[in-house]
Formats: structure tokens, sequence, C-alpha cells
């Protein structure tokens, strides 16, 4: 009993003891604000890129421009690089002269660094980079996503970065979207637990430790809801749609302990996203319970005025988007904000109640990540950067991403002594493996990249040795060698099957923006060279987004999806086509088939339907490959669906277990995914939802039984009041290819 005591006294006053800390910051902070000027505040909600204060050569800082924005302009963060990633040491150089310069100030108050760590440390050589979170999502493996978080925070940390622009938490319902692999794909139950338990993970040691960073909620809200798919443009999104499928992301993530959040650029129904109180003030703030930075996107107070016409000026933009509750202004390039925002408070366009609330949560993000006790990189921090275990990993992280989608007669995995032809723009690519946000922005520029990456080529040459391996490829994925259909030809006769590399290479936002998802004309001549062949086909596809493959794939024998999952990549892809790795990855979207039949796994009823003369067929979901699809090398079969009862009452819980069994012959992991149906409802229901997953391990001949706990709160929906409501009636459960049924009252 005395040991309870204990227990409970200790953990009683560690509550307590972090409950004081946050009230001596916030005391801290007051003070602070008490001595501060307009122009001290205001300075504070200003961000500025790197390149302001930068020079030609990356990694420099020009000592007077540093002067005009920390002392004149009293700019409290900075942003980004200014071409590409930079070592561990220039990282501490040019933020120590930072945090030199901001010592000069009146109040010396700390800068605030922000950098995209993406998918591991975007910006610093030599850092580990993990899959995308598309390729993350297909894991369904939330402790790895935490895993690969931490690294990603350790090592922004040891570069003396503290705060993070990760995670996206957009729902990616538009394949067309090129932001696309950012998203954890279309569901939203997969957007909430893992985009949560990476927000906690970033944060979770406190931000105060060398092994946390301040996280990012990207980019409240419905960003990838874009109506044509290009980035940055309009969204119109009916609140009750907002609210089922875009929202909950960021519920969750408040929840699991967000310190910041970065605004959708674009207009919804007409209204930029920083313009608007109902979504930044009345949702985030009051309804969410948010309480951390709101930034603006990049430039995107400018565009009110500039791109959207919803302010007649600048100094309009500036005030509407303060007032709607922006904290930060990502301006980047100039000190315009910094002007426009002073005036506008002096004419009383701005209170300064709201400056106030705006610089007291800047001041105390500050204050949480110790920056006031020590504003300078932290060289302890340097030595967990660059851990040899951060590569086993990243090979563990694109081994559970790998996602085969064919595998016709059994054709992988491949024999190692056989010949093969190795063909297509993805097999000398390093690019093409890891994607955007990978050492510079678009994540093009190779010679950045590690120099131990491996490209696919490379591996398969190590699994089968170098004189079973014959290639028509060239380094670089548009070398036109890549798509030269005659040498092809030519070669395949040599060969005993061929493995295509097709796909996308990197990139990042707008550039990525596409007409068509077809993908390339000289991609798809290629596979049909290859098809001509005769040979046995494995297309190996490392992409961001789903591009059509409809005409080739009925001739190709298998195909293995490897989004784009960072630094082993190259590995993971031969390990899975050579048989040393079972794959398990599950696809985290639907593939759609054409254009014309983007239909999303959660769709509503009547998208089954095509009424033909009075007749209604039912097509059913029909993509190319469903949304869950993950073939392994071994089979799993479940029995024994268990439901503990069959009326769910009230708040109560219900049981649902199930049987698994690897009846195969290797060993394998496998995700068990619960999908519910609410059978008739005040709203049409979505036809299938995925409720909860658990992923495990079984060996060849293992049986496992897999229980799952729902409540109501699991089975709910938005009504058209935009309540969330969970209503009496019929409900389906599904797990593979059982379903039973129940009641809820
Ligand atoms: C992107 C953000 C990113 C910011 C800073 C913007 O263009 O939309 O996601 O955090 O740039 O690099």
């Amino acid at each position: 009993m005395k040991k309870y005591f204990l227990i409970i006294a200790v953990f009683v006053s560690a509550i307590s003891l972090k409950a004081q800390k946050v009230d001596l910051n916030q005391k801290k902070v007051d003070a602070i604000l008490a001595k501060m000027t307009l122009e001290e505040k205001v300075g504070q909600m200003t961000q500025i890129t790197l390149g302001v204060v930068g020079t030609q050569t990356d990694g420099e800082i020009n000592p007077e421009a540093l002067k005009d924005a920390i002392i004149k302009h009293k700019v409290g963060s900075i942003l980004n690089v200014t071409n590409h990633a930079l070592t561990v040491d220039q990282w501490h150089n040019l933020l120590t002269k930072i945090a030199d310069e901001a010592k000069n100030t009146r109040l010396k108050i700390p800068v605030l660094y922000g950098l995209d760590g993406i998918h591991g440390q975007t910006y610093t050589l030599e850092s580990t980079l993990f899959p995308q979170n598309i390729g993350m999502a297909a894991t369904r493996n939330l402790e790895l996503a935490k895993a690969v978080t931490k690294v990603a925070a350790k090592e922004l940390r040891a570069s003396g970065v503290r705060w993070n622009f990760a995670t996206v938490l957009d729902c990616g319902r538009q394949p067309l979207w090129s932001r696309f692999p950012e998203t954890y794909g279309e569901d939203v139950f997969i957007g909430k637990t893992m985009g949560a338990a990476v927000i906690k993970a970033y944060e979770e040691d406190g931000l105060n430790k060398t092994t946390a960073v301040a996280s990012c909620m990207k980019h409240f809200l419905g960003y990838s809801a874009s109506r044509n798919g290009k980035d940055r443009t309009p969204i119109y999104l009916p609140e009750i749609e907002m609210r089922e499928y875009y929202l909950p992301q960021f519920r969750e993530a408040v929840k699991a302990g967000a310190s910041s959040v970065m605004i959708n650029s674009s207009i919804i129904n007409g209204m930029p996203v920083h313009a608007s109180k109902y979504l930044l003030t009345d949702i985030l703030r009051k309804e969410l319970g948010f309480n951390g930075v709101a930034v603006s996107d990049w430039e995107d107070i400018k565009r009110v005025y500039a791109w959207h016409h919803v302010a007649s000026t600048p100094r309009e933009a500036v005030a509407m988007c303060v007032n709607a509750g922006v904290d930060m202004s990502m301006v980047p390039s100039d000190f315009t904000f910094y002007d426009l925002l002073i005036e506008a408070v002096q004419k009383k366009e701005v209170s300064m109640a709201r400056i106030d609330e705006a610089v007291k949560r800047i001041l105390m993000l500050k204050m949480k990540l110790g920056l006031f006790d020590n504003p300078y990189p932290e060289e302890n921090a340097k030595a967990n950067f660059g851990k040899a275990e951060y590569q086993t990993l990243a090979l563990d992280a694109a081994h559970e991403a790998m996602t085969l989608l064919k595998n016709q007669d059994n054709v992988l995995p491949l024999s190692k002594s056989k010949k093969y032809l190795v063909v297509g723009p993805g097999a000398q690519s390093i690019s093409a493996l890891n994607g955007c946000w990978s050492y510079t922005w678009q994540g093009k520029e190779e010679q950045w990249y590690p120099k131990d990456s491996k490209t696919i080529l490379q591996t398969i040459k190590e699994k089968v040795g170098e004189k079973n391996v014959l290639t028509t490829t060239a380094k670089g994925f548009e070398s036109p060698e890549n798509f030269d259909a005659d040498a092809l030809t030519k070669s395949a006769k040599n060969a005993d099957a061929i493995i295509l590399c097709l796909g996308e290479n990197a990139y990042a936002e707008s550039p990525g923006n596409i007409a068509d998802l077809a993908l390339d004309e000289n991609q798809q001549l290629l596979a049909k060279a290859a098809i001509a062949t005769g040979k046995p086909i494995i297309l190996v596809l490392t992409e961001g987004r789903p591009r059509f493959i409809t005409n080739i794939e009925p001739k190709i024998n298998g195909i293995l999806m490897a989004y784009w999952s960072g630094k082993k990549t190259a590995e993971a892809i031969a390990d899975v086509l050579f048989g040393d790795y079972n794959p398990n990855g599950k696809l985290p979207f639907s593939y759609p088939r054409s254009s014309g039949e983007i239909v999303l796994y959660d769709r509503k009823p009547a998208e089954d339907i095509r009424e033909v003369f009075n007749d209604d067929v039912h097509t059913g979901y029909n993509p190319l490959f469903a949304f869950g699809t993950g073939l392994s090398y071994t089979n799993f079969t479940y029995s024994n669906l268990k439901l503990s009862t069959k009326n769910l009452t009230g708040d109560n819980n219900l049981q649902v277990s199930v049987m698994v069994s690897n009846t195969g012959k290797m060993d394998g992991k496998q995700t068990v995914e619960l999908y519910s149906r609410d059978l008739y409802a005040s709203i049409s229901p979505d036809m299938k939802r995925l409720r909860a997953f658990q992923k495990i391990d079984l060996k060849a001949g293992e049986s496992k039984t897999v229980s799952f706990t729902l409540n109501k709160n699991d089975l709910a929906f938005v009504n058209t009041s935009l309540k969330t409501v969970t209503e009496a009636g019929a409900f389906k459960v599904m797990i593979g290819d059982l379903s039973d049924e129940f009641q809820y009252k």
C-alpha cells in the first residue's frame, strides 16, 4: 500500500512541478512583454528567410543585413536555407552569428530558427532521410513512425534548429496534388493516429531537451482539397466534408501537444484561410483548444491582397490576417509586414491586445524551447547526429513501406541465379527514390545526397552479381539512354526477366504540378517495348502519387510500389525482389484506373452505382489497386471473428476479436485492419471506414488472436447540423474477408 502512496505522491509532485514551471514561464513572458515597445513586439511576429541575411555563399551571413534584420527590424524568427543543405558545423556557425546578434538587442530576445525536416532532417548534409509520409502510412506502424520522427528531431536539434515545420496533416484525397507524397494518404484514421503519434514523438521528451523540437501542424485547413489538383489553388469544401475528413487530424494533433500550426495558403469557398477568423480563431482556438503559435505560410499574407484580392491594400491584408488569428508572418523576403503592422496598430486597425496575445505565444514557445537559457546551438546535441543505428532504422522503415501490388503466378521473389535486364529512369536515380525536401527543396540535386546512397541498379547487382545484370540506363532520371526502347529490345534477348523502374523524379509543391496523372509518354513507350519482348516484367514504381499504369498493368507480372522511401529505398527494393524481405506495406490510397474513375475507398453507396436506362449497375469500388492492398510472400487467413455483444449500448465498449494465421511458408508481418459500415443513417453513410489497425508478426504456421475495442465514438459521423454523432441502428464490422453485424442503441 505504502508503495502505491509513494508512486502517487511522486506522480502528483511531477505534475505540479510541471504546472509551476509553466506558471514561472508565463510570469517571465509577462515580464518581458511589459517592457516591449510596439516595434519590438511586431518584430517578434516577423519571420524572414535566410536569403535576406545570407550571402551568395551558402552558409555565410552578411553581417550588415543581419544587423538590419535583427537590430533595426527586431525580427524574431528566421527560416530556410539559401540553396541546399549545410553541414552540422556550418549550421552551428550560422546560428551562433544569429544568436550573437540577438544579444545586441535591447531585451536580448533570442531568435527562433525554423526548418522543414519533412522526412528526416532535410537541410543538413549527411542526415538520414526516411520514407515520405505516404510511405510511412503504408507501414501502418505507429512505433516505427515515432522512431523515425525522433531521429529527425535529434538531427535537427544537433544542427542547432529547434523548430520543425512538420508534420503534414493534410488528407491525401486528391491524387493529382503535388504534395500528395507529404500526406498520410486518403484515410482519416491513419492520418489522425499517425499524425498525432508523430507530433508527440517530436515533442514528448520536453522542448528544452536536445532530443526534441517544436512540431508544426500543416497546413490548417483543407489545403489538400484543391479543386483542380494544382498546388495553392482554390478549394471548395462544404463544412460537413471539412469536419468529416480534414479536421480530425488537427484535433488529434492538438491533443498530442503540437506547439505550432502553419496556415493553408489557399482559399476555401473564396475565403483566404489566412484571413478567416472562423477557421483560425473560432475553430482552431476555441473549438480545438490550440494555444500555440500560428505561423503564416510563405508570403501568404501578401497574397491575400496580391493573389486573392480580398484585401484592397497590403496593409489591409496584414490587419485582416492578424485579426483572424495569425501570430507570425512568414513574410519572408522583406520587412513590409513589420512596417505595415506597426501602421495598422497605430491606425487602430489591429488592437494592442491582439498583438500581445500573439507575442506571448511566440515568447512562450521560445521559453519552452530553452532559448532564453541558451540561444546557441547546443554542443552536446551534436553527438545525436548521424548515428549508425539511424541507417538500420531507415532500412526498417523502407522495408515496411514496400507494398507489393501484384505477383502473378508468384513471379516474385526472383531467383538470384538468373539474368536480369534493369531498365527505366528510376534505375540509376537517387532523387527518384527520395523525392521532395531532400537536401534541397525540390530534392533533385544528387550532388548533395550522402555518397553512400545506392541506386536500384547497384543493389540488384549486389544481390545477383555484376555478370547477371544487364542495363540500358544511365545516371540521372532524365538521361535519354533511360528511354531508349531499341536498346531495351536488343538487350532483353539475353535476359530472363526485365526489371522496369518507372515513376516520378523528385518534386515539391507547385513545380510538381501536372496536367495529367498519366505516366509520361516516354515511360509508357519504354513499358510497351518491354512488354513486346515477351519476357516476364517486374515493375518497380518510385513515385509520390499514383500515376496511371492501367494500360500496361495487364501485361506486367509483378508490381512493387516503393514510393519515395528515403536513404534505403534501393536496398529495400532489392531485398523484396529477391526474397530477402517479406513485404508487408499496405496501400494508403486507392490506386485509380483512370481520371474518370477516381473513387476513394470510403465512398458513398451511390458512387458504386451506374444507372443505365433505369437499371442500376453496381460496379462496386473498382480502382486498379484498392486501398489497403499489400501482398506478402506468405498467406494470411482470418477466422473466428467474434463480437462481445450484438447490442452495443450508450458509452459501452464492443470487443472485436479475430484469429489470424500464417498458413504459408515464410514468417511475415501483417496489418490487421478493422473497418465498419453504418448501414442506414440520416445522411448517406460511407461504404467503409477504417476504425482500427494492429500490425503483428506471425511465424510460418503461427496463429494469433487480435482484439480491438470500439465504442460509439469510433462509429460516429458528422451530420447535417455539423455535429459528430452516432445514430442508433445496424452496423457492419469487417476484418479481412470476414464480417458481422451488430446494433447500436
Ligand atoms: C510550404 C510550407 C513550408 C514553407 C517553408 C512553403 O512554401 O508550403 O510547407 O513549411 O514553405 O519552407
